[in-house]
């Protein structure tokens, strides 16, 4: 796929079943809570990415073993003390690798850490990590103040603080949570706008300490913990992108199975339903204390909504696909609250307005809100700005009428064989 554009033909109707590769966020903390673990563990059906590989490097350098097993991995974790790595630990792409990983760094008392990433991740905001854990006692610095990578930490011994989340970030939360598990006292997270909760259901499933109440958790210096295996689900935020090209492609009817249906997630299902999308998902069972089950998708014309602001954090990744539904709607689509947008893995407010021109839509574009006048797109290029989902959902944007993806490998940053996959449900490979 490392080729300088794609050109999609126009797809007929998608029909099939199929199941989406493991979630990334999971696959993240599954790797990093393996190694931090006592003896070995299994992670099935994993993510195995650009990101998640990420992951896996970084925790071999801190002395984690991590081996790949066919499509698993086994992981002979390193216990609560890590190992100084003798490198520059690059982050490549993944800003979840960098905050969680700098949480857990904070916490090795004397360890001399220095983290990279490419030029997206260096160009990300990182003060929203650094200034808490050097509130528990952390040393972190790097460019413009810590405020950027590349960063280096010098890890401590740490106390609990508590802290309320100044911007709805499940990376932020997560960072403080893993170092609240080497400080002492108690560490307390609060955070006015839920968000996704895969690193407290992780804790539990590790029997980690960890207490929840309304808005708010906290957990406490662990002791050693056994390793346990964990089942990964299928990553909704990949599956999104087939359930609207099933939205948008007239004739089509999709079922992803096996994927995470955690309600911190799902946010786009709601918004979808409001458009009058024709789609049923069940729960069906529970892995590593994770819902998983099926969603239905068929053809459905779709009408522009006006988006509720809240829902945004349970459904942050897929705002682009949100996007790509609303250029197919009949109308106006209103999108608010998008302010953590300008700061993902491009700013994906400017990239969306971007696209959906390129496309031949008319869109408004304002600091923190989209609106998208609907009624279908043409034929065009789309450029996915470095950014994974951006080419992704474009992609699916423009397939009803075929369209040119513009350096079409972003997308294994999170979906190796994405492409393979949607044209395998057009019937066109
Ligand atoms: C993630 C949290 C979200 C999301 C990212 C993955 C995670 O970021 O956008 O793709 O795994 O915790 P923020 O928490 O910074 O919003």
């Amino acid at each position: 796929m490392d080729r300088p554009f794609l050109d999609l033909a126009p797809c007929g109707p998608l029909r099939g079943a199929l199941q989406v590769p493991g979630d990334k966020s999971v696959t993240h903390r599954g790797l990093m809570l393996l190694s931090l673990a006592e003896g070995e563990g299994w992670l099935y059906h994993p993510l195995k990415a650009g990101d998640t590989l990420s992951t896996a490097r970084v925790l071999r350098a801190l002395g984690a073993e991590i081996l790949e097993e066919g499509p698993h991995f086994l992981v002979r974790g390193q216990g609560l003390r890590l190992r100084e790595p003798e490198e520059v630990l690059d982050c490549g792409n993944a800003g979840t690798l960098m905050r969680l990983i700098l949480g857990i760094l904070a916490g090795q008392d004397g360890l001399f850490a220095v983290l990279t990433g490419d030029a997206s991740l260096r160009g990300r905001p990182m003060s929203r990590v650094a200034e808490p854990l050097r509130a528990m006692g952390a040393w972190i610095d790097g460019r413009e103040g810590g405020r950027r990578a590349p960063l280096a930490v010098r890890g401590a011994a740490l106390r609990g603080i508590r802290y309320t989340l100044p911007v709805p970030s499940a990376q932020v939360k997560s960072a403080l949570l893993l170092a609240g598990l080497f400080a002492e006292g108690v560490t307390e997270v609060a955070e006015p706008v839920p968000t996704r909760d895969h690193t407290e259901r992780l804790f539990r499933h590790f029997g980690l300490p960890l207490e929840r109440g309304e808005g708010w958790v906290r957990t406490r210096r662990a002791g050693p913990f056994p390793a346990k295996d964990l089942t990964v689900p299928g990553d909704f935020s990949s599956a999104a992108f087939f359930l609207v090209a099933a939205l948008v492609v007239p004739g089509s009817e999709v079922v992803v199975e096996g994927v995470g249906l955690n309600s911190t997630r799902t946010g786009l299902l709601q918004v979808l339903k409001a458009m009058g999308a024709d789609l049923e998902w069940r729960v069906l069972e529970g892995e590593a204390g994770e819902p998983v089950g099926y969603v239905r998708a068929r053809y459905s014309p779709l009408e522009g909504v006006e988006v509720d602001p809240g829902l945004i954090p349970l459904m942050v990744d897929e705002v682009p696909i949100l996007a790509a539904a609303a250029a197919w709607a009949e109308g106006e689509t209103f999108i608010p609250g998008l302010s953590e947008l300008r700061v993902k893995e491009s700013d994906r407010v400017a990239a969306i307005a971007h696209n959906l021109r390129a496309l031949g839509v008319e869109v408004e574009e304002g600091p923190d809100w989209l609106r998208i006048r609907g009624g279908g797109v043409r034929r065009g290029e789309v450029e996915p700005f470095g950014d994974h989902r951006i080419a992704m959902a474009f992609a699916v944007a423009g397939l009803p009428v075929g369209v040119r993806v513009r350096e079409p490998r972003w997308a294994e940053i999170s979906y190796p064989g994405f492409f393979q996959d949607l044209l395998g449900l057009c019937g066109a490979s």
